[in-house]
């Protein structure tokens, strides 16, 4: 662990010296890890040429302050305590030692399969230990991860396999969340068979159910594992060499691939869990994340690790096998530190108070939220509820763009206000922008686009294969600027709070989905002619999804329509991307460009198409009456 802040005044007074000398203060948080070789640049490069570069020059393998650098003191620490989906399955927990050598023989595996430094393996894997092993196996050998989230289809795998090249993909042969059965190893032959650049699938036991092999490519994971040495020397990485690679929604086109890469990550995800959770050795830190999604990468796995910490791995959901089972693992395990997203929050506080009641949650004395904005009924249950009104709520906003979180309260030493995140971390400068003007927006009492004004070490440094994009997407809005991509509020005090996103994308139940990728799936539909996708306020997934679209033939029985919808959603992208609604249309609401307003459709599937503003510039305003006067399913 590097050094916490450990007041409000010290954070203000770190605050301003870290933007005053940036440098300064990255290089101090860079001190406490294990380097072969120290960086020859602390910082280089700028938003304007997309080329930021962090501690480059500087010699290391993230594994080893994961793992070895705690073997000395701590080898006998669990590092991750495994929760099953089955709450009676056995019990059991990795201690460092035990997880160093596990990765060490994943490693071992990887290199004996040919994977070598540079190379892309896919993950496509229950929440286990084994896909932090897996991962982590990857780093070891300079191997670029990329972790897909097991509820994405045979497709969404596929396009990710392909778009990165990845040489080896890892699964299991199935997995359990509640009691659904994943068959994740007939999901990944049926994406492997569109990818010819998979040489080995190794899968990792879990499940009894059937599955189809093919020798010379399948291998099981245990088998592999039998004779694998556990002793391996981390392969030495440059602090700018790629760690991983993670798919996310854009507004428009494919899910953009990521790229993170070692040194500053490292440090970033590190002080970043250190400072904003303000954890000591002895604390059980538990993250419910998955770890498909940025989240789990950077504060199940990376951070809890780089900080000597004991995490949990959930493999199970909120709901089962009842709407206790977060509380009664919190319980099992004398959770201090606990992160969940504000749509499981909604979720359980609908449920009957005893389930929280039955489970000891004294332990608790710091709990987080992340994904999506939390709404202040959600936080004051959160707060009260499960934090017995004294634990610090920390709200943390960030995005799997930026690596770890960036506007975040400091447990119990920033002063909270509910539905905020408040404040910048150190290094962070965040500002507001003027859509119209482009100009910066100053003082307090406002809202705007949110930017930040400054690289720092954990920020992407691309879009896999797609420069083009990454400066289009990040740098091309505002120039000399990060663009975030949200909208959010500056109150009197200065504090932040995030009103939700300002481009085509959608988060709902905290995940990230582009409109357009949702519409062109629907569009494959035989009857579909068109599809508008919007977001519409949810009350538990905060956003829900509304498709608009014409067809060419009468739909006679819509119920049955809106199932095969959803099917080809679930085929196509992933169960999560069904929409809530869908509504026939005549036509939708276009200007003469050809331009959908959805602005217009937006307020109607929020139930405010009364008060529509000006229409005068679509080239059919009838469309709106009968839009407004239609029935959705
Ligand atoms: O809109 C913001 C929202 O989630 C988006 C990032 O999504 P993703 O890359 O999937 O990463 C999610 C986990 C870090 C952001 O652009 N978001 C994230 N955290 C918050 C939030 N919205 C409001 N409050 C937050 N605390």
């Amino acid at each position: 662990m590097g050094s916490k802040i450990t007041s409000f005044e010290e954070y203000k007074a770190v605050y301003n010296s870290s933007i005053a000398d940036r440098e300064l203060y990255w290089a101090e948080q860079a001190e406490s890890f294990d380097w072969h070789k120290k960086w020859d640049t602390i910082h280089s490069g700028s938003f304007e040429e997309g080329n930021v570069k962090w501690y480059e020059g500087g010699k290391l393998n993230i594994t080893e302050n994961c793992l070895d650098r705690h073997l000395d003191e701590n080898g006998d620490k669990v590092a991750f305590h495994f929760e099953a989906n089955d709450p009676d399955e056995g019990p059991r927990s990795l201690t460092y030692r035990e997880l160093h050598e596990e990765v060490c023989k994943f490693a071992n595996v990887l290199e004996s399969k040919g994977v070598e430094k540079g190379d892309r393996v896919a993950i496509y894997m229950a929440m286990t230990p084994e896909i932090a092993i897996a991962t982590l196996a990857c780093a070891r050998i300079g191997a670029v991860h990329s972790i897909v989230f097991a509820g994405f289809s045979a497709q969404s795998l596929a396009d990710r396999i392909q778009d990165c090249d990845a040489k080896m993909l890892i699964t299991n042969d199935g997995l359990q969340r509640g009691t659904k059965l994943v068959p994740l190893k007939d999901i990944s032959d049926e994406a492997v068979e569109h990818c010819p650049t998979i040489e080995n699938v190794i899968v990792c036991k879990r499940t009894e159910n059937d599955i189809d092999w093919e020798d010379g490519r399948d291998e099981w994971w245990h088998d592999l594992m039998e004779d694998a040495s556990s002793e391996h020397e981390a392969v030495e990485m440059d602090a700018e060499d790629p760690l991983f690679i993670l798919y996310t929604s854009g507004s428009t086109g494919a899910p953009k691939g990521q790229l993170h890469t070692c040194g500053g990550y490292m440090v970033y995800v590190s002080s970043t869990l250190e400072n904003v959770f303000q954890v000591d050795q002895d604390d059980v830190y538990w993250c419910t994340a998955d770890a498909g999604w940025i989240t789990g990468h950077s504060y199940i796995i990376y951070g809890p690790l780089l900080n000597g910490l004991t995490g949990v791995i959930f493999e199970s959901t909120p709901m089962y096998p009842d709407p206790g089972r977060l509380w009664q693992v919190v319980d099992k395990y004398d959770v201090t530190h606990f992160y969940t997203s504000p749509t499981a929050i909604r979720a359980l506080m609908k449920e009957d108070i005893e389930y929280v009641q039955q489970h000891d949650l004294s332990s608790i004395e710091v709990l987080g939220t992340v994904g999506e904005p939390i709404n202040e009924e959600a936080w004051h249950w959160y707060h009260d509820k499960i934090g017995n009104g004294k634990c610090p709520i920390v709200d943390t906003w960030w995005q799997t763009e930026t690596g770890g979180m960036m506007i975040s309260p400091m447990a119990g030493i920033t002063p909270t206000k509910p539905g905020y995140a408040t404040l910048p971390l150190p290094g962070i400068e965040p500002a507001l922008m003027d859509d119209s003007t482009k100009e910066e927006i100053k003082g307090n009492g406002v809202q705007g686009d949110l930017v930040i004004k400054q690289p720092w070490p954990g920020m992407t440094r691309g879009v896999w294969g797609d420069e083009e994009r990454y400066m289009s997407t990040y740098f091309e809005k505002y120039p000399g600027y990060y663009f975030t991509g949200d909208g959010c509020k500056r109150d009197e005090d200065g504090y932040y709070r995030i009103t939700g996103r300002v481009d085509d994308v959608l988060n709902v139940s905290g995940h990230r989905l582009g409109t357009a990728e949702i519409e062109n799936a629907i569009d494959e539909h035989n009857k579909v002619v068109e599809a508008a996708i919007v977001g519409y306020p949810h009350d538990v997934k905060g956003e829900g999804i509304y498709a608009f679209m014409t067809c060419d033939d009468s739909i006679e029985n819509p119920e049955s329509f809106k199932k095969e919808i959803h099917d080809l959603v679930s085929k196509i992208i992933s169960p999560i991307a069904k929409p809530d609604k869908i509504q026939i249309v005549e036509g939708l609401p276009k200007t003469r460009s050809g331009k959908i307003m959805r602005r217009i459709l937006r307020q109607i599937a929020a139930g405010e198409g009364d008060d529509l503003g000006d229409t005068s510039t679509l080239v059919d305003p009838s469309v709106v009456d009968e839009i407004r006067a239609g029935k959705a399913y």
